[in-house]
């Protein structure tokens, strides 16, 4: 199956083998599945490949030191570590594994290893004696016990003429074993459609209203839905942002579109995520011709809308469903009466104005769950939505059995 690896932010470590060679492959792969890499390396890896190769695959600086006043200035270590989605070493010498296993942070890269709350994956590459080394194969056991992923080796030939295991795994079987660490499974068999963005309502042929969503937050649940195994189906209103790879985009305009959508759709689903920034109201009459701006005031007489989760609510029976509020005042209260008035699962309350949540990179949220209440720290879309979807996953499950 080819994965994705769409927004991940991944840290590549290069130690001292002669395997680091492979490691500019591994970059461009990791890129091609549109992933963000940047990658660190040891002294003895800059003696078998260079800093400004890695910096020329990669399109960003490369990491070497733990102190360095520069780096520190711009992303030093902790930064770095709180970047990465995940953390690959690759290869993994047999003297890196050890300090690994045993704790040891004495550069930039085995910091990081113990910095990250990212999911540390080795590769390790070495002569097959140091590989079936009892020391080496204890330091894996005790790696493997402290959640770190091991992808290889494999057996074969060596640089150094012997033959046997300790071979570094190809860049492609790297990557498909990377990007399975982003497949959770936890809406494995699960159809979920989502609204995302804002919705655009007519004034004339040229002006309509409309409000500040981008779809960032919407697009990035449906990315995430689809990692965790689901089948996902996205109903966007006017946005810039690219469609997600692999999941069916429906484009709508306004409001009305999107209802009609959704409702010809959501009966097939099993939760229904209403992300969607839609107007409230819309032109009872849209000009047909571009209206001149020869009076001093204009007047637009405004309709409701349709409440599309509202209406999916009253379906019966219905998919669960988990809507957002967006709200500048009062937020978590407002959020709790919308659940109950939208007969909504779940609620995800997000401040908006002031530039926040409605168009930024992040957002702040509290999620109203069937039974518990969580607020989460400021956090990148694309990882929220991977722990939106993890807490949705949970709470759809708890549903099942009540
Ligand atoms: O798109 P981004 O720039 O990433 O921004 C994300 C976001 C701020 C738009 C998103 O996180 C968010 O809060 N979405 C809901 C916005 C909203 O319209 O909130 P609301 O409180 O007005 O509506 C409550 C719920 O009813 C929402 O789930 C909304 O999708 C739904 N609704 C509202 C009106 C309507 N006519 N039909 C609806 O389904």
């Amino acid at each position: 199956m080819t994965r994705y690896l769409a927004n991940k932010r991944i840290l590549l470590g290069i130690t001292g083998s002669i395997a680091a060679y492979k490691s500019p492959e591994i970059v461009r792969r990791l890129r091609e599945l549109g992933a963000e890499v940047r990658v660190a390396m040891t002294e003895n890896a800059k003696r078998f490949i260079t800093p400004l190769t890695l910096q020329a695959v990669s399109g960003n600086p490369v990491h070497e030191e733990l102190f360095d006043l520069h780096a520190e200035a711009a992303m030093g270590h902790i930064e770095l570590a709180r970047w990465a989605d995940a953390v690959l070493i690759a290869p993994a010498t047999a003297d890196f594994m050890a300090r690994l296993a045993n704790g040891i942070a004495d550069d930039l890269l085995t910091t990081l290893c113990i910095a990250t709350q990212a999911p540390v994956a080795v590769a390790p590459a070495m002569n097959q004696a140091m590989w079936k080394h009892m020391l080496t194969q204890e330091n894996l056991r005790t790696l493997k016990a402290r959640n770190i992923q091991v992808f290889g080796p494999t057996e074969g030939s060596q640089a150094c003429g012997d033959v046997g295991p300790g071979r570094l795994i190809e860049p492609v079987e790297i990557v498909e074993l990377l990007s399975r660490l982003f497949m959770t499974g936890s809406m494995s068999g699960l159809k979920v459609l989502i609204t995302a963005g804002p919705t655009h309502e007519a004034i004339d042929p040229v002006r309509f209203i409309t409000n500040g969503s981008s779809g960032k937050m919407g697009f990035a649940l449906a990315e995430a839905a689809r990692e965790a195994g689901a089948s996902v189906t996205l109903v966007s209103g006017p946005v810039s942002i690219p469609k997600p790879q692999h999941i069916e985009c429906l484009s709508v305009v306004s409001a009305l579109d999107m209802y009609e959508a959704v409702m010809r759709k959501v009966s097939d689903y099993d939760i229904f995520l209403a992300v969607a920034a839609v107007g409230d109201y819309r032109c009872k009459v849209v000009a047909e011709q571009k209206i001149h701006k020869d009076q001093s005031a204009m007047m637009l007489e405004l309709e409701r809308n349709p409440d599309i989760v509202g209406s999916v609510g009253d379906l019966s029976p219905r998919p669960f469903i988990v809507g957002f509020a967006a709200e500048t005042e009062n937020v978590l209260e407002q959020a709790e009466a919308k659940r109950k008035r939208k007969n909504m699962d779940m609620i995800i309350a997000n401040h908006v104005g002031g530039g926040a949540a409605m168009g930024a990179d992040e957002n702040t949220v509290t999620v109203f769950g069937l039974k518990r209440t969580v607020s989460l720290p400021p956090t990148l879309k694309t990882r929220l939505a991977r722990q939106l979807i993890e807490m949705i996953a949970i709470e759809y499950q708890s549903k099942q059995k009540m």
